[in-house]
């Protein structure tokens, strides 16, 4: 009995190799190196203490999936293999649709094929969209999203859920995850952004070990507490754990069963600068810049179904995320790359 993990050579996909092997669960890694890089596999295998079977396959390719099916005992497949950039996705929607949305089909077919009918799959905030005022529940209106990925998890949602519909010896949890920072407590493992980094934290952190000369904060004149938006930061091994219980929960379950995984906080950007800055002992200078399209003022979970249903609750505060980011980048000033 194991569990497929796509994309687990990623930034999420990494930290939860990692918790479910310590749970005691035998795991499988499939990815194709788009967005990781082997040495990330090599320090998840070294975190995990043993050499987690990998794959390295496109969820695009059948083939390559019944092989895997075929050589592996697979009962469920934890699935966060896709793109994610915001900004990339309005220039490229067709590679996003057909990677995020054709793949996941692919993978359907393939795992209904050898009777494995049990997922767990990363969903986004980002689905509840412009119109839902936080905090944001489960039963909220979701589908008024405002870029192609988005629109991807939307999207992939409604096909999971009707093939839920469909047959109902399938179980599929969407968990929506809230904004994802930290690192692995030893600082072997991270997020190693391309380029120039999109998100808060990594940008932070580049600004912090000199990569980069300042932060643009995005807009000062949201209605928030101190004018800057407001988001649900999570450290990413509260992340990874969550995922364990969310294994548990499908492997008992059947039918589309969807969770917020956040912590309910809300902090504002210049509160994670001035966290992070407390934890790092580092100055970040910022500057104040016009709103970046798309951005909503105050996004935050209410994460309390997770808790009662899954028994499961974020455990690490804002101090704890920083300090881990900050030992992640300043440990490995350029990621993976030696
Ligand atoms: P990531 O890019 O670090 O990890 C995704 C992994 O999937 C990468 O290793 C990449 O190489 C692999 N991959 C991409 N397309 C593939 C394909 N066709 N076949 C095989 N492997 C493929 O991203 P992450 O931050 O770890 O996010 C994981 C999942 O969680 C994604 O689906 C993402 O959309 C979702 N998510 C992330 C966030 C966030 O802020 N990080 C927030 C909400 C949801
Ligand atoms: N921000 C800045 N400067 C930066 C980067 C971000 O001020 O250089 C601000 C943003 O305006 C926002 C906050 O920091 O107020 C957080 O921005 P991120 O880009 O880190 O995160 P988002 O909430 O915009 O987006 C994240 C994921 C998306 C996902 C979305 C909703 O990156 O993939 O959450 O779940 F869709």
């Amino acid at each position: 009995m194991a569990i497929l993990i796509t994309g687990g050579c990623g930034y999420i996909g990494s930290h939860t190799v990692i918790e479910m092997v310590k749970a005691g669960y035998d795991v499988v890694i499939l990815d194709n190196f788009y967005n990781s890089k082997p040495e990330a596999l090599r320090r998840t295998r070294e975190l995990a203490g043993r050499d987690v079977p990998f794959y390295e396959c496109d969820i695009r390719d059948a083939e390559g999936l019944r092989r895997i099916f075929r050589e592996q005992s697979i009962d469920a497949v934890i699935h966060f293999a896709g793109l994610k950039a915001v900004g990339e996705s309005v220039q490229k929607p067709l590679a996003y649709y057909d990677n995020n949305v054709g793949g996941t089909v692919v993978l359907c077919q393939v795992m209904a094929e050898f009777g494995c009918k049990r997922m767990v799959f990363s969903s986004s905030a980002t689905v509840y969209g412009m119109n839902n005022p936080s905090p944001l529940k489960e039963d909220m209106p979701t589908g008024a999203v405002t870029n192609p990925y988005g629109r991807t998890k939307y999207i992939i949602e409604e096909i999971l859920k009707d093939v839920c519909v469909s047959d109902k010896d399938w179980s599929v949890v969407l968990l929506r995850y809230f904004n994802p920072i930290g690192a692995h407590e030893s600082g072997r493992i991270g997020e190693d952004p391309n380029g120039i980094p999109n998100n808060l934290m990594p940008y932070i952190t580049q600004v912090a070990i000199g990569k980069l000369p300042r932060l643009s904060v995005y807009g000062d004149d949201y209605d928030t507490h101190d004018g800057t938006g407001v988001r649900d930061y999570i450290h990413v091994v509260d992340l990874a754990a969550g995922h364990v219980k969310a294994v548990d929960y499908a492997l008992g379950h059947s039918g589309a069963e969807v969770f917020n995984l956040g912590t309910g906080n809300g902090y504002s950007v210049l509160d994670l600068v001035h966290a992070f800055e407390k934890a790092s002992g580092v100055a970040i200078p910022y500057a104040i810049a016009p709103r970046r399209a798309g951005d909503i003022a105050t996004c935050y979970s209410d994460p309390s179904k997770a808790e009662r249903v899954l028994g499961w609750k974020a455990a690490r505060g804002v101090d704890e995320m920083c300090r881990d980011s900050w030992r992640w980048q300043s440990g490995n000033p350029r990621g993976y790359d030696q």
